[in-house]
């Protein structure tokens, strides 16, 4: 467990704010007192309601995390962010026979695991100065590879490893890491999950994420399926692949 941390009066930035669980998490930032969020998308026209709804307080940032340029660019501009969601993230469903697969699981690493290295390099020294939180937002997948998803949980468990580095290398320099691992989800990415799958709604995991981070956990398990998994992980990681692999066993 880490020091807790204070929403109020504080400044964040979220990737991929525009929708989903990234647009979850603004909104709840902004209800704790938030000073300002930047909120970051790729297209800012997508953050008209945000701004409409919240005036000066939500400053629309231009951000493509696959953009070396735009991260620097947003890393010059935003010097004043005590916390940094990394919630920007990609997902293509795929299967080991699709001949595209390797291009798929280039595109999901470009973004889950390249992105978010790129915004900690951009962000390090600001995270530094300000005494910052570093928010990882994972996913149960990259604990434990659920082989229904192959190179999506490859790309989040490339982000785990990336959280824990973040987690030693910066701790001595006072920056607090979290990481985030969600399970199934009701936003655009999931949208072709079964009908009946059962799945949080984004407003729901966007509590759980900022009660663990205001709570300090360094492991953030944000709705009821994510807190199962995180038990199995914690007491059995070879059970709970077992259970995964279980998911796509043949009939017998
Ligand atoms: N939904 C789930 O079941 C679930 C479960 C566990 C973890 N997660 C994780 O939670 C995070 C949010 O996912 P979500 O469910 O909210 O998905 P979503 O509704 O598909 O939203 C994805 C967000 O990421 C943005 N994005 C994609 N590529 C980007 C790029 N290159 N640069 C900047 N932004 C980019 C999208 O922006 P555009 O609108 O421009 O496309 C969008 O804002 C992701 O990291 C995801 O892996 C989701």
């Amino acid at each position: 467990m880490q020091g807790s941390t204070r929403i109020e009066g504080s400044v964040a930035l979220v990737t991929g704010s525009n929708r989903g669980i990234g647009l979850a998490i603004t909104e709840a930032l902004l209800d704790r007192g938030a000073a300002k969020v930047y909120a970051a998308a790729r297209d800012v026209r997508t953050l008209e309601g945000l701004r409409r709804r919240h005036g000066s307080r939500v400053v629309a940032l231009e951000l493509d995390v696959t953009d070396g340029g735009q991260v620097a660019e947003a890393a010059r501009r935003a010097v004043d962010v005590d916390l940094l969601f990394n919630n920007a993230g990609a997902f293509e469903p795929t299967a080991l026979t699709d001949e595209r697969i390797v291009e798929v699981a280039r595109r999901e690493m470009e973004v889950n695991y390249f992105g978010a290295l790129r915004m900690l390099r951009g962000f390090a020294d600001t995270l530094v100065r300000r005494g910052g939180v570093l928010v990882n937002v994972g996913s149960v997948a990259g604990l434990s590879n659920v082989p229904l998803q192959p190179t999506y949980s490859a790309s989040k468990a490339a982000q785990h490893s990336l959280t824990q580095a973040a987690r030693a290398l910066l701790a001595a320099d006072g920056v607090t890491v979290h990481g985030v691992y969600p399970g199934p989800t009701d936003t655009e990415m999931t949208r072709d999950l079964p009908p009946g799958f059962e799945k949080a709604q984004p407003e729901q995991v966007a509590k759980g994420i900022l009660d663990g981070v205001e709570a300090g956990e360094e492991y953030v398990f944000p709705d009821p399926f994510a807190a199962g998994i995180g038990g199995q992980f914690h007491s059995s990681p070879r059970g709970l692949e077992q259970q995964l692999a279980a998911l796509v066993a043949p009939p017998e």
